[in-house]
């Protein structure tokens, strides 16, 4: 029988194995191999959670009542680069209102829109965890803390003439972030190639997979 992931590239079909081997019971796989299927399809398209459904041995409306639960699986096509800015409190409350707007208007583009030439798509999100170091943004799910307006122009000018085609966290927040809630630690040699979470073995690229 034909696989339900054949069209994937043999690296991802490969990580969705690895992914299936590491739980006892399938359907447990579900959230990562969405992410992965993201990555494959640029967001968690029909087809993907066909696959994924097909994959773990569930039905597709069961994958996607998980879809559509959490915002970080996308149901429409996103950019190249997902800028999200978080405006909840700790990051309002220092700027993030600010910020979001800077980076608005930096991309030309409004909450959930996606800039014509498919390059950056602008998000504002609730908390990512990083209150200590508000204002936070993430690019493709790779932190910056201590943002500020300005800070957050240059990025997303950065983004578009650049075009990185790995986003690593340590490098942006050098070049655009400020205060941070503490030390990252190790430098980390991994980052984000797509608006999926960076973590291996879920998707993306760098040394540490
Ligand atoms: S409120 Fe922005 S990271 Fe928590």
């Amino acid at each position: 029988m034909t696989s339900p992931i054949a069209n994937w590239s043999p690296e991802n079909q490969e990580r969705a194995n690895k992914i299936l081997a590491t739980y006892p019971e399938k359907r447990s796989a579900i959230m990562p191999l969405l992410y992965l299927a993201s990555l494959e399809h640029n967001h968690a398209s029909n087809e993907a959670m066909c696959q994924v459904a097909e994959l773990i041995g569930i039905t597709p409306s069961q994958v996607r009542s998980v879809s559509t639960f959490y915002t970080m699986f996308k149901q429409e096509p996103v950019g190249k680069y997902l800028v999200s800015v978080c405006t909840s409190i700790s990051c309002h409350l220092l700027g993030g209102n600010e910020v979001f707007d800077s980076v608005s208007d930096a991309a030309g583009v409004g909450h959930n829109q996606t800039t014509e030439d498919g390059q950056i798509s602008v998000e504002h999100v609730e908390c990512i965890g990083a209150c200590g170091g508000a204002p936070a943004v993430q690019v493709n799910y790779e932190l910056i803390e201590g943002v500020t307006p300005d800070k957050a122009r240059a990025l997303v000018e950065w983004l578009t003439q650049t075009t990185p085609a790995v986003v690593l966290a340590d490098e942006m927040q050098q070049l655009f972030g400020g205060q941070r809630s503490f030390d990252w630690g190790p430098a980390e040699h991994a980052g984000a190639i797509a608006p999926v979470p960076a973590f291996g073995p879920y998707g993306s690229a760098g040394g540490d997979q």
